[in-house]
């Protein structure tokens, strides 16, 4: 008998709200976001500083990597830079999904942090999450 741990899907990206959309498309995405990833028990959190998106995403790894493929085709975000994309048996960083705001430039922290290795960027992420006011 063979024991098989389920894998994980993990994204973690930065982006840019398009430069055609008003920043109320971002409660629109949200209640969209709650639906879904409840029924999909994707968890995560997605921040904002009111130009910038950072979204970390986490999940059984097919309907993660199908969420991931339609939030870059989104056109209501530009930009999309994929900072970590990870498969592993690892439990989850975040139990359920949170979104909240962020300070203005606090996403440079975790894209400088990932230029050297990505799962620091997680865990940057992660550090931030304190700070950023999160409702679920
Ligand atoms: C920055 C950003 C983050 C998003 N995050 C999520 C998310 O976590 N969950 C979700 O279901 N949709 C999210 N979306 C919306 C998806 O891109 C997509 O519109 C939604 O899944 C509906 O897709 P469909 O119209 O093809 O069914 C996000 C969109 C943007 C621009």
């Amino acid at each position: 008998m063979s024991l098989s741990i389920p894998s994980l899907r993990r994204f973690l990206y930065v982006s840019e709200l398009a430069p055609t959309m008003p920043s109320t498309v971002v409660g629109q995405i949200l209640r969209q976001s709650r639906e879904r990833n409840h029924r999909l028990k994707l968890s995560g959190a997605l921040l904002f500083d009111g130009e910038r998106f950072c979204q970390l995403l986490e999940g059984e790894p097919d309907a993660t990597h199908a969420l991931m493929r339609r939030i870059e085709r989104d056109t209501r975000h530009c930009k999309v830079k994929l900072l970590l994309d990870t498969l592993d048996p690892a439990p989850r960083l975040m139990t359920q999904w949170r979104c909240g705001y962020a300070d203005h430039d606090a996403f440079d922290a975790i894209d400088a942090a990932a230029a050297g290795d990505p799962e620091q960027a997680a865990h940057a992420f992660l550090r931030l999450l304190p700070s950023c006011d999160l409702s679920s």
